[in-house]
């Protein structure tokens, strides 16, 4: 019943701003900054974003330290909430709707099943072990648990993560070794649309190239892309088109 109608409240908001067919994500005008009440200051987080990203698109974003990047993914998975703007988004659960108005309980939803973010920083579980961190994730999006233990084992066996540290909590991992269980316990969920926000920070070559090598496969298998990169020639070949940030917006 309460599904009906979230579906009924979702094409209302498709028919009043329908988006071109060939979109995934399609954002409007997005800003965000940051009152610092304390301090008696603003500080200018990204303003007046416009980015479309095509269906199975993988989209580059550069830029230099402070320049806005990690606040635009952090609004389209809303741990930012946007001040003005929109963003179009074509769910599967809801048709199209706006992740800077939706409700909290569809943002839920869409986090679990179909949005995926690899933060610059892990947020460590507590007292969860490293397995369970990435079986969690993928217990959500496969129904069989056999099926979610097998992905999990084959993700931590990708990204080379010794066994030894599968069932150790990550509080006392390396920071390599965090951001590997950061990007295996997005990746395994296969989400529709991943964002990355400097997956390849701080890992070895190594490391990279298996980042690099999942990012393809994911890319095959239909999902949408929006990446933070340092260096985006690591991804030349992978990334379809390249934004660089200044001061909280693009320039050519
Ligand atoms: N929660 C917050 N409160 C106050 N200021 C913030 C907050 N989050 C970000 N900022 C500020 O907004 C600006 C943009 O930050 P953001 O994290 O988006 O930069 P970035 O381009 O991702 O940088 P980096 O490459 O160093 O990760 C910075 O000046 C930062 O200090
Ligand atoms: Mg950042």
């Amino acid at each position: 019943m309460t599904g009906t109608v979230m579906e009924a409240a979702a094409r209302t908001e498709a028919a009043a701003r329908p988006m071109a067919d060939d979109l995934l994500l399609d954002i409007r005008g997005l800003t965000k900054g940051f009152t610092l009440h304390a301090a008696n200051r603003r500080v200018r987080g990204c303003e007046d974003i416009d980015l479309s990203v095509a269906r199975g698109e993988f989209v580059g974003v550069t830029g230099r330290s402070g320049s806005g990047k990690s606040t635009i993914l952090k609004c389209l998975y809303r741990t930012n909430l946007p001040e003005s703007g929109e963003i179009w988004y074509d769910s599967e659960a809801f048709g199209c709707v706006d992740l800077a108005r939706i409700d909290e309980r569809r943002m839920i939803h869409l986090r679990n099943y179909e949005i995926g973010y690899v933060s610059q920083f892990l947020d460590t579980v507590p007292r969860t072990c490293a397995r369970d961190i990435v079986l969690q994730s993928a217990a959500e999006a496969f129904a069989d648990p056999a099926v979610a233990e097998a992905e999990t084992d084959r993700m931590l066996t990708h990204f080379d993560f010794p066994r030894p540290l599968w069932d150790l909590f990550p509080n006392t991992f390396s920071g390599g070794e965090k951001l590997r269980l950061n990007i295996a316990r997005a990746m395994v969920k296969r989400p529709r649309l991943l964002l990355l926000d400097e997956p390849t920070a701080s890992l070895d070559n190594a490391s990279k190239l298996k980042v690099r090598d999942l990012i393809e496969q994911l890319k095959v298998s239909g999902t949408t892309m929006l990446g933070i990169f340092h260096d985006l020639e690591f991804m030349e070949g992978v990334c379809d088109r390249e934004y660089s940030m200044q001061r909280g917006g693009f320039v050519a």
